[in-house]
């Protein structure tokens, strides 16, 4: 039975790529190699780098010092894995109560979490999901049997508190498959049977289970066939809502309403909205498709170059073997139907899931909302990819605490902006400045001459391209701390920006490291129009003169890079896990305190599997649970099979199965 919908309450502080250190692997299967291509972002937006020349460290990157110090970042990178163990100051502990983990060297395969500190899988790939879903056999999988099971990759981690203090919901999207470890003789998408190509399909999307646990210390147990549990495919209907819907833009001979879609996948990151719903991002869309040799030289010729939608597909998927929709030769509108914010109500099993066209439509990393001082929400989202843009959107209707109904309402309707910023240029020892939000939807109306609402919704990126936001370093996670009112943006890196490009906010050429950004809105008010801001962490090897941990001494703190999620903590902490080391060093989870003494004190909590990248952090803060997913365990690039490079979750398994786990102290009855 579907709860009682204001019974919904979100376990405490639920919450929430590529180059660099990735392996080739990764690529291919995450983004079909889009930072191999070229900038799809050829619009002559303005870097601020007149300003730049007078901040100290931004003179440090200028011209061919630039390419000096990322040579320089490269080699005491390398040497790290044996110097950064002695870090952190010994047997200081963490506000977290963890005394932080030394790096561990890249290919281990090994999961490592804090001395007191213990781990265990929750759910992975193939575990049993749906009544009647046999359980997880990989020398005999069907797609039969993947419909009702664990999807594979998972990034986005969501709890919510269901029945009790011991009962929880679990959502986690499914991004991508690794179908070179999936399946045994796999060469390319033709070695593929139908049904090996449609269990692909079903393990994409999202996974949705309950949990239970004994007590507060005992650990967290999904149950199978449980009454919320849902599988959401490549192949679950979505119905599309807000402006866009039902316009000629999204129409197909598959649908003539342009309201009705088939599937999601390329979720990546996500957030858990105030009302108990589910919001995930659609990211790396378009490698999904069969596509056209080359873009017409109309508004979708050119937003189809700007998607990598026009001849940048080597279709390793091969889904419209099965289906025409994924040939865009045939179909050319069913991508502009992908690449949303999709909202999920994981109390409503039965209910049809929506793709929120009022959001907007791009690489979507995620999307996190606040609920503003007057009522309205306001959900802020990253576009990941090379020199793309940060944006929000705020609600028309405002929240009304227990009515899920209509706010279910709140993202169907609002105003859109893209974020431009400013250096302030004073030459002191912080990147900061200012900025402001520049709208995109203004009064529910376009704001973009010479685009209809519907083409600014899905063409954003033409749209947001007319009016001069700022290119970002691949902006990913953006999220709110509830703690201090504060936006945290996690700009992962971005390795094709020249000297000549680098601004206060951007402020490294050849970014392989990645910054954390603080935003501020003015007044505090989430719908303002203005901003300050402030970059809290600058990536990489602490020894680099570039980095930066708030003025915290670097030789205390544990390196870091690519920062990918953000979260926070019960205390307004900052958690960020990463995605592609370029230190040598595998992926993993860090905190760093915002404010106090420790302020800037970053210390690694967590270190992944072989390969594999840390996902979904999200913290329990009162009994010290931290979950996690594990994305992409043992993907090197040779790795097959009959090569297998991880053995995650090592429960007897021979091949790696990516999936979520629970880190929390060792303690009596737990
Ligand atoms: Fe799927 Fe942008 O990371
Ligand atoms: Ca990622
Ligand atoms: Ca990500």
């Amino acid at each position: 039975m579907t709860p009682p919908r204001n019974d919904r309450t979100l376990l405490p502080l639920a919450g929430g790529h590529r180059d660099g250190g990735r392996s080739a692997a990764t690529c291919l299967w995450k983004c079909n190699d889009a930072c191999s291509k070229p900038v799809p972002n050829t619009s002559d937006n303005e870097y601020f780098g007149d300003v730049v020349a007078a901040s100290r460290r931004s003179v440090l990157k200028a011209g061919g010092a630039a390419a000096a110090v990322a040579g320089v970042t490269t080699a005491a990178g390398t040497a790290l894995a044996d110097k950064a163990a002695a870090a952190p100051r010994p047997g200081k502990k963490a506000p977290f109560g963890f005394t932080p983990i030394e790096p561990v060297t890249a290919g281990t395969d090994e999961m490592v979490v804090p001395e007191g500190f213990r781990w265990t899988p929750i759910i992975s790939w193939g575990d049993p999901v749906l009544a009647g879903a046999p359980a997880f056999d990989f020398d005999h999988h069907t797609a039969e049997a993947q419909a009702g099971q664990m999807g594979y990759n998972c990034d986005y981690v969501g709890v919510l508190r269901h029945r009790n203090e011991n009962s929880a919901v679990l959502v986690v999207n499914n991004e991508y498959t690794n179908n070179n470890l999936m399946f045994h003789d796999y060469t390319d998408a033709r070695s593929m049977t139908d049904d090996q190509v449609q269990i692909t399909l079903n393990a994409h999307g999202l996974t949705v289970v309950e949990m239970t646990r004994k007590n507060p210390d005992a650990k967290w147990t999904y149950t199978r066939a449980a009454p919320l549990n849902r599988r959401i495919t490549a192949e679950t209907p979505f119905e599309l809502v807000g402006p866009a819907a039902g316009d000629r833009l999204l129409r197909t001979s598959a649908d003539p309403t342009g309201t009705r879609v088939l599937g999601t996948f390329g979720n990546c990151a996500g957030g858990t909205t105030p009302w108990g719903t589910v919001l995930s991002g659609e990211e790396n869309f378009n490698d999904y498709f069969t596509q056209p040799d080359g873009p017409g030289d109309d508004m979708a010729g050119e937003a189809a170059s700007r998607y990598g939608l026009a001849g940048g597909s080597t279709a390793q998927h091969d889904w419209d073997r099965l289906d025409d929709r994924f040939d865009l030769t045939e179909e050319p509108h069913e991508a502009n139907r992908h690449g949303w914010i999709i909202e999920v109500d994981p109390f409503d099993p039965e209910s049809t899931p929506r793709k929120l066209t009022a959001l907007g439509r791009f690489k979507h990393e995620g999307a996190n909302v606040v609920v503003a001082d007057d009522g309205r929400v306001v959900a802020y989202m990253g576009d990941d990819e090379r020199f793309d843009y940060m944006y929000k959107f705020v609600s028309t209707g405002t929240y009304r605490e227990g009515d899920t109904e209509h706010n279910l309402t709140l993202l169907e309707e609002g105003d859109l902006f893209v974020a431009k910023f400013a250096g302030d240029g004073t030459g002191d020892d912080e990147h900061d400045g200012t900025g402001e939000w520049l709208p995109l939807v203004e009064d529910g109306r376009s704001a973009v001459p010479g685009m209809s609402l519907a083409e600014v919704l899905v063409y954003t990126r033409l749209a947001a391209d007319t009016v001069g936001p700022t290119k970002m370093d691949r902006p990913e996670d953006v999220e709110v701390n509830l703690v201090n009112g504060r936006v945290y943006a996690a700009l992962t890196n971005n390795a094709d920006r020249t000297p000549g490009q680098i601004d206060e906010v951007n402020p490294r050429a050849n970014n392989k490291h990645g910054q954390v950004l603080e935003v501020t809105p003015t007044s505090g008010d989430h719908t303002a129009r203005s901003f300050s801001w402030t970059l809290v962490l600058i990536c990489g090897d602490p020894t680099d003169p570039e980095t930066y941990f708030m003025g915290y001494d670097p030789s205390e703190v544990s390196p870091i890079s690519c920062p990918d999620n953000v979260a926070f903590d019960g205390d307004g902490n900052l958690w960020v896990a990463t995605d592609g080391n370029s230190l040598g060093h595998c992926d993993g989870m860090y905190l760093m305190p915002l404010r106090g003494e420790e302020k800037g004190h970053l210390q690694q909590f967590l270190s992944v599997p072989a390969y594999a990248e840390c996902c979904g952090p999200l913290i329990e803060w009162t009994e010290r649970v931290v979950f996690a997913a594990v994305q992409h365990p043992g993907e090197a690039d040779d790795a097959t099979t009959d090569n297998v490079q991880s053995t995650f979750p090592y429960q007897g398994n021979t091949q790696p199965r990516p999936g979520v786990v629970m880190v929390w102290p060792a303690r009596p009855g737990g």
